[in-house]
């Protein structure tokens, strides 16, 4: 039986292409049931407990709709390779999940607690090694090529997620620092989703280059939208805990804003956003002010022309729902956080 997905991350207005692409990420859904499977039944209740609790999975569904400007994403071989590599990508993600909550101390994910507070650190580091270690076995059936690009894109990955750990240099901007932590640890991964659907739909080689390019971009707006709802939305939209990266201590784009505010009315806000904020009323008061001033537009802003940008680089595609969805895909990434 087919799991039946709720909905799309991304509302298709072609009804035939939205019937395809339906299908597909309910393949993708009772594909992933198997690939999370221990002999051990404890490591399955553990790597199951994410992918039940929901999540949007945006990266099969790019993978996907890339594969669409392929000659032969239809055909039975190519379906399955693209298949095979939106597992691939939704494993990898999920993996990266659960190392994530581990170095935010996060409590909640999917709107369920995470595997470190559920559990605790070893098991959901386990588990994250457990994920990334499927997530491979399964590139191995897409050839050397998707070997590289996955183990490429994993370091990229990593490489972020220790450079927002260690933080800008003393020789660094922070903004460009930020933006290269941004484009590792989120825009590789997505980049890499669109590329493997480009590559194994049978695209040419023009389209697969335009198509990494897009996802690297979208990647960056949707990390930027991400950061920029962890000070605006609350848990029962997010699924997350508001205010984690200000917790962490990690400067986002709305935090990086605010710093460079000269108006003394901001003196508050820079002094909070200068020191710790572990301490309850502390953070409160930050998230407070944060939420409330200008720098929150100006970083919704810069979001929308990250996504335009990324739009600009689908010339290369031919006109058609496809490309006219993976337009509407920018669009989204961007108004999520506005
Ligand atoms: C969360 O990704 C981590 C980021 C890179 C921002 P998603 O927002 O895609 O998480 P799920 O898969 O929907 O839970
Ligand atoms: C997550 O970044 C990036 C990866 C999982 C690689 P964040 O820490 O900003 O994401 P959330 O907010 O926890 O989903
Ligand atoms: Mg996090
Ligand atoms: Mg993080």
């Amino acid at each position: 039986m087919h799991q039946v997905t709720s909905s799309l991350a991304l509302p298709i207005l072609d009804a035939d292409l939205e019937a395809r692409l339906r299908a597909r990420m309910d393949e993708v859904e009772e594909a992933l049931l198997g690939h999370v499977e221990s002999e051990a039944p404890f490591v399955t209740k553990a790597a199951r407990h994410l992918m039940e609790a929901g999540g949007k999975r945006f990266r099969p569904l790019l993978c996907f709709l890339a594969a669409q400007t392929g000659q032969s994403p239809d055909t039975p071989g190519d379906q399955a390779n693209v298949r095979t590599a939106a597992c691939v990508v939704e494993l990898t993600h999920l993996a990266s999940l659960y190392h994530d909550d581990v170095m935010d101390e996060a409590a909640l994910r999917r709107g369920a607690e995470s595997a470190n507070a559920r559990w605790d650190n070893h098991v959901a580091i386990l588990t994250g090694d457990f994920l990334f270690a499927k997530s491979s076995e399964l590139t191995a059936a897409l050839g050397p090529d998707a070997v590289r690009i996955q183990a490429q894109t994993f370091s990229r990955l990593v490489e972020g997620q220790i450079l927002e750990t260690l933080g800008p240099g003393a020789e660094d901007d922070p903004l460009e620092h930020y933006l290269r932590v941004v484009a590792g640890k989120t825009g590789s991964l997505i980049a890499t989703s669109a590329r493997y659907g480009a590559m194994f739909g049978g695209a040419s080689e023009e389209v697969v280059e335009a198509l990494t390019e897009y996802g690297e971009r979208v990647g960056v707006a949707f990390q930027l939208s991400d950061d920029i709802l962890d000070v605006a939305s609350e848990s029962v939209e997010s699924g997350k805990t508001p205010g984690t990266d200000l917790r962490e201590g990690v400067p986002t784009l709305p935090v990086l804003f605010a710093l460079r505010s000269t108006d003394p009315a901001d003196a508050r806000l820079r002094e909070l956003l200068s020191g710790e904020l572990t301490d309850d009323a502390l953070h409160a008061e930050a998230l407070g002010l944060l939420r409330a001033h200008p720098a929150m537009a100006e970083a919704r802003e810069y979001v929308v022309g990250e996504a335009a940008a990324a739009k600009e680089l689908l010339a290369a595609l031919p006109e058609g729902a496809v490309r006219t969805s993976l337009e509407d895909f920018a669009d989204v990434v961007a108004d999520r956080s506005s």
